[in-house]
């Protein structure tokens, strides 16, 4: 699953400059049984599945032994907290991350406790398994590290930056199937276009996203 994540051009180029290093470890290869079982029923019954301590543990442990930096831990989980574009700025800062992804049902509460994971949530929905949840940290927080983008793809203005979404964007052509770009963007004058650019974005950010807007201080 991730290999394509990881050959794709930002994320390929973090790994050749060395600005990143990615080591996937299959928490199966931990199982003890020969149908290499990482799962089980609940105690106290219900449906599906919880990752079983053992493995999980084994594995997490033998990874952190792959460095000498103790990384920050993260089980992948819809109960968990939200991330947030701030939260992979913070994210961003750490040396080391160790991403634990499982499936949907959960995890037995004692694998968080006892490796002190913080539980991170992609969003108020549920995943087959937390691996794509995974990819999504993995490739927002890589875009933010230093040199891991070329100039061209710079992350100064994006969606969530400032706490709003980002303003309409606009390229060659000037006009196309009766549609032009606004003439604000072919003014050249700069004060302008930065004022055009906030109103707009604040306007989509209060149609499309009004729970942004509470909280912001723009
Ligand atoms: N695993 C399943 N659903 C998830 C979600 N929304 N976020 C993180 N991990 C998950």
């Amino acid at each position: 699953m991730f290999e394509s994540l990881l050959n794709c051009s930002i994320l390929k180029r973090a790994q050749e400059k060395d600005i990143i290093r990615i080591v996937l470890t299959n928490i199966r290869d931990f199982a003890t049984d020969s149908y290499r079982k990482v799962d089980d029923k609940p105690y106290g019954g219900g449906p599906g599945m919880v990752m079983m301590p053992g493995p999980v543990f084994d594995c997490a442990e033998h990874v952190q032994k792959l460095s000498p930096e103790k990384g920050r831990g993260i089980l992948l989980t819809p109960q968990g907290q939200k991330f947030t574009q701030a939260k992979a700025v913070e994210l961003s800062k750490e040396n080391r991350l160790i991403l634990i992804a499982g499936k949907y049902e959960g995890f037995d509460e004692r694998i968080r406790i006892g490796l002190g994971a913080e539980q991170v949530s992609v969003g108020d929905y549920v995943l087959n398994g937390g691996e794509l949840a995974a990819m999504v940290i993995i490739d927002t927080v890589v875009r933010l590290l230093p040199g891991a983008l070329g100039d061209e793809d710079s992350p100064r203005d994006e969606s969530f930056s400032n706490g709003l979404l980002e303003y309409p964007q606009y390229t060659k052509p000037e006009a196309f199937r009766n549609m032009k770009v606004p003439d604000i963007l072919l003014s050249g004058n700069h004060a302008k276009i930065a004022q055009w650019r906030h109103q707009q974005a604040i306007e989509r950010t209060k149609k499309n996203r009004p729970d942004l807007i509470k909280n912001n201080k723009f």
